[in-house]
C-alpha cells in the first residue's frame, strides 16, 4: 500500500459508534467491522491480513503501544488514548481497549480491540499534551533506549496521578479528569 500523508483533518466518532478489529497473535487484522471501515476509510480487503500498525499516525508515540504490547504479552488487558490514520490521510481519536483472546485451554489465539469516541476537553488537556512530550523524548533519543525513556516519561505521569496506569485512563475516559 502507497505511503499516506497524514492532513489536519479530522473524522470525529459520534458517540455511539464503536470500532471493532481483531488480529492474529502478530498483530495482523484478521477482523475489522463496517464501522472500522466506514470511519478509516479503507475496505475490507485492503485491511484484512494486514499489520494492524498500517493505521499508525506518527503522532502516536511508541513508547504507548511498547506499553501496550508489554501488557498483552503478561496476559493483561490495556487502555489508551490512540490516534489513527484514515485511508485519505484524515485522522480520528479513540479511547481503545485491547485484550488477549484466550481459548478454551488457556492459550492466545490473538487480540482483539474495540474503541469509543474520546471526550475532545480530555484529549486537549491531558492526552495531546504528554503525547507530545513523549513524541519529544522519542525524537531526541536514538532506537530502543529512547523508546524506554519516554515509557519512563508516562510511567512518571502515571505515577503522579496516584492511580495505575490503566485506572488512571479509565478515570479520564469516564470522568474527564484526574
Ligand atoms: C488488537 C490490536 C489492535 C490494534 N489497534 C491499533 C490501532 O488502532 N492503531 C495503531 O496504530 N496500532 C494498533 N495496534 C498496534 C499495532 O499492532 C502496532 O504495534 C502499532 O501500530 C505500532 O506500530 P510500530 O510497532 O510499527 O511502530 C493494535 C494492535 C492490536 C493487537
Amino acid at each position: 500500500m502507497n505511503k499516506i500523508t497524514p492532513q489536519n483533518r479530522e473524522v470525529v466518532l459520534h458517540k455511539d459508534d464503536f470500532i471493532v478489529s481483531k488480529t492474529c497473535t502478530k498483530g495482523n487484522i484478521t477482523y475489522c467491522n463496517r464501522k472500522f471501515m466506514a470511519i478509516s476509510g479503507f475496505s475490507e480487503q485492503q485491511l484484512l491480513g494486514n499489520p494492524h500498525n498500517m493505521i499508525r499516525h506518527p503522532d502516536m508515540p511508541k513508547g504507548v503501544f511498547r506499553l501496550m504490547w508489554q501488557a498483552l504479552q503478561q496476559g493483561n488487558e490495556f487502555f489508551g488514548y490512540v490516534k489513527n490514520l484514515c485511508a485519505d490521510g484524515s485522522y480520528y481519536w479513540v479511547f481503545a481497549n485491547v485484550t488477549p483472546d484466550i481459548d478454551q485451554n488457556g492459550q492466545v489465539q490473538g487480540y482483539y480491540s474495540v474503541r469509543r469516541k474520546p471526550e475532545p476537553e480530555t484529549l486537549k488537556k491531558y492526552i495531546i499534551p504528554l503525547y507530545q512530550e513523549m513524541l519529544a523524548i522519542e525524537a531526541r533519543g536514538q532506537g530502543s533506549s529512547a523508546i524506554e525513556q519516554s515509557v519512563a516519561a508516562l510511567k512518571q505521569w502515571v505515577d503522579a496521578t496516584e492511580m495505575q496506569y490503566c485506572q488512571a485512563m479509565m478515570r479520564l475516559y469516564q470522568q474527564g479528569s484526574l
